[in-house]
């Protein structure tokens, strides 16, 4: 899903780190924009940086050419505002549009998650609370403030709901699923190599796109996934181990036991060269006879091991007696 968080100007602007983080850890692409004010609490170049993406703020829209917030209006499929500021839902609730969230906000045509986070008494102040309530009735979410010590060191309502609430919120009431939310989730995809000598290998001709694309839809789940794949080029997001043997690929997924669903989808090579030459086999004799011995099974040594709580999932590519 395209997330466009918006950044305001409060000191919670740094916790937006944080939830800029789950939805890339879930697989979302994420924009972002800061308003000026929030410029002054945390920089764009770490936005930028952990978004892998340009930055979008009010310099920027005044610089550039066309209809740039329609398009990044046009372009998200969420939008979640997130500190939001009282300034900035006042700005949101009375349809100013002065800077390029709030305008953005307006050429948005689903609803907006606002997180607000200001002081209590500004909170409790009647102007707010009425933005706040213009803003529901126009079908936005208010996701919330909650109580304790806040930066000013009063207590009281008013910190920004926490990053991970926040994300879970949006993930539900978005209709995306969070059937796997906080499930740990290990996969295998991919070839592996055995060595013959330093430049030849038994393998096989799998890409990974399978095990990727199981592995990008339970991110997109709410899952906690760990790919564990041989060479391969498909692209992916996710957090990986990359590997060459089935040796390495059974270490690899030994180590993230326990877990609660475990899919191997990778070709890995049930043989491996009993020694591998250190040095290039040279073309001597016509025939050349290779010793291989087997390799472990991961599939099953997962399954024994009683260390997967829910489901293991198995994929083995046949020629004959296919189910
Ligand atoms: C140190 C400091 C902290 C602030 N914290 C908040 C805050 O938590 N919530 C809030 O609504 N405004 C806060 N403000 C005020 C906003 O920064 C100010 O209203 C600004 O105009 C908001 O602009 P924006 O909504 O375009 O980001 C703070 C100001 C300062 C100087």
């Amino acid at each position: 899903m395209n997330v466009l968080l918006g950044i305001t100007g409060g000191i919670a602007a740094y916790k937006s780190c944080e939830l800029l983080r789950q939805f890339q850890r879930a697989g979302h692409t994420i924009k972002v924009i800061m308003t000026a004010a929030a410029q002054e609490f945390v920089t764009p170049k770490t936005f930028e940086s952990l978004s892998d993406n340009q930055v979008y703020t009010p310099d920027w829209f005044a610089n550039t050419r066309g209809n740039a917030h329609i398009e990044l209006a046009r372009w998200a499929d969420v939008l979640i505002i997130a500190p939001a500021t009282a300034n900035t839902l006042y700005k949101c609730a009375q349809g100013k549009a002065d800077d390029l969230l709030s305008t953005v906000y307006l050429a948005y045509d689903r609803k907006t998650f606002f997180a607000p986070a200001m002081n209590s008494k500004m909170l409790e102040n009647s102007a707010v609370q009425n933005n706040i309530n213009l803003l529901k009735n126009a079908g936005n979410i208010i996701l919330d403030p909650t109580s304790g010590e806040l930066a000013c060191k009063e207590v009281g309502p008013g910190k920004m709901m926490q990053p991970e609430d926040i994300f879970r919120w949006v993930i539900e009431l978005t209709g995306t699923s969070s059937s796997l939310l906080g499930k740990k989730i290990v996969l295998t995809a991919g070839p592996t190599r055995e060595y013959i000598d330093p430049v030849r290998f038994i393998s096989s001709p799998s890409t990974g796109t399978m095990g990727v694309a199981i592995a990008h839809e339970a991110l997109c789940r709410g899952g906690e996934v760990t790919l564990v794949h041989g060479p391969m080029q498909v692209p992916y997001k996710g957090t990986a181990i990359a590997v060459t043997s089935a040796q390495e690929m059974f270490e690899a997924v030994m180590q993230q036991l326990p877990c609660d669903i475990f899919v191997g989808t990778a070709a890995v090579a049930d043989y491996r060269p009993e020694q591998a030459s250190c040095s290039k086999i040279k073309k001597s004799t016509s025939n050349l006879n290779l010793h291989l011995c087997a390799n472990p099974d991961i599939i099953h040594t997962v399954a024994d091991s009683h260390k997967v709580k829910n489901l293991v999932i198995g994929f083995s590519a046949e020629t004959d007696h296919i189910i």
